[in-house]
């Protein structure tokens, strides 16, 4: 019981702040007039906002900045860029790396633009429509290239859509990504047609009962042999909180 009150007080203070760094946010972009309308446009997911950094954390082992003269250009294709957050707070640590974020759902481009805007990155290029179940020939308009792209990331994605998506991203890094490159995938999995604990079991069932064709995917049974059709190799998988994994996946390099 003597928890209640402290509970009730965390709940409210936690509103409050959300409300205030809206606000707060709002009036300081609403201060340079150009930008006003994506700034304002920015949609806050706490999920991506509690995952952001614990993910750039891991990535940080694998994006190397190359160390050449004159530098090496790196592309990283974002997939189910959703809000924005995780490209525009990833692109400020990965100067080196041009990003490109995508969505198939347009209404999120006006997010990821705020985003943008507000950080002013210049590595981030506007979004662009994907469907990730479309051939790879197709992807960005037809104006990716076979094998110019060096990371592509995609974050929680593939329990929230039909299996067609899984098969469409595997697919596709095998077209565009460069001999080499890597495939970084985020979400809950289940592990050898088991999933723990049970809050991910409940969370499966609940995506199930919203459509049938979510929920989510086993890397051992599922992905792993997906992945290998398509020449894409299992690097390592790391632990991430609230019971999800970092999955590192990588295309073959070149013979
Ligand atoms: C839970 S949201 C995750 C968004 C973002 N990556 C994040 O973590 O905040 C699921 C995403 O999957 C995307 N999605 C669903 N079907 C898709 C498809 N066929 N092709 C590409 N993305 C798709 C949705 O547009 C949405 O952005």
């Amino acid at each position: 019981m003597s928890l209640i009150p402290s509970k009730f007080s965390k709940l409210v203070h936690s509103m409050i702040s959300r409300i205030v760094k809206n606000l707060f946010l709002s009036f300081k972009m609403s201060s340079n007039s150009s930008e006003r309308c994506y700034i304002d446009r920015r949609q806050i997911n706490p999920a991506a906002e509690r995952n952001k950094e614990p993910i750039l954390d891991i990535l940080r082992q694998y994006m190397i900045s190359p160390q050449t003269t004159p530098p090496v250009h790196q592309v990283l294709l974002e997939i189910s860029s959703g809000s924005g957050q995780h490209v525009s707070y990833l692109a400020k640590h990965f100067q080196w790396i041009t990003f490109q974020p995508t969505e198939f759902e347009l209404s999120s481009f006006e997010s990821i633009i705020g985003y943008t805007q507000y950080e002013q990155l210049e590595n981030v290029k506007p979004p662009l429509y994907l469907d990730v179940r479309d051939p790879a020939c197709s992807w960005l308009g037809g104006n990716v290239k076979k094998e110019s792209i060096d990371y592509v990331l995609n974050i929680n994605m593939m329990h929230i859509s039909e299996y067609k998506c899984a098969e469409g991203l595997f697919a596709g890094c095998s077209e565009v990504l460069k001999p080499g490159g890597l495939l970084f995938t985020y979400g809950p999995y289940a592990f050898d047609g088991k999933i723990t604990p049970e809050s991910n079991v409940r969370f499966d069932t609940m995506l199930r009962s919203q459509d049938s064709s979510w929920g989510l995917r086993d890397l051992t049974r599922q992905l792993v042999p997906l992945a290998r059709r398509c020449g894409i190799r299992l690097v390592q998988v790391h632990a991430m909180p609230a019971n999800n994994h970092l999955v590192i996946w990588q295309k073959a390099p070149e013979s």
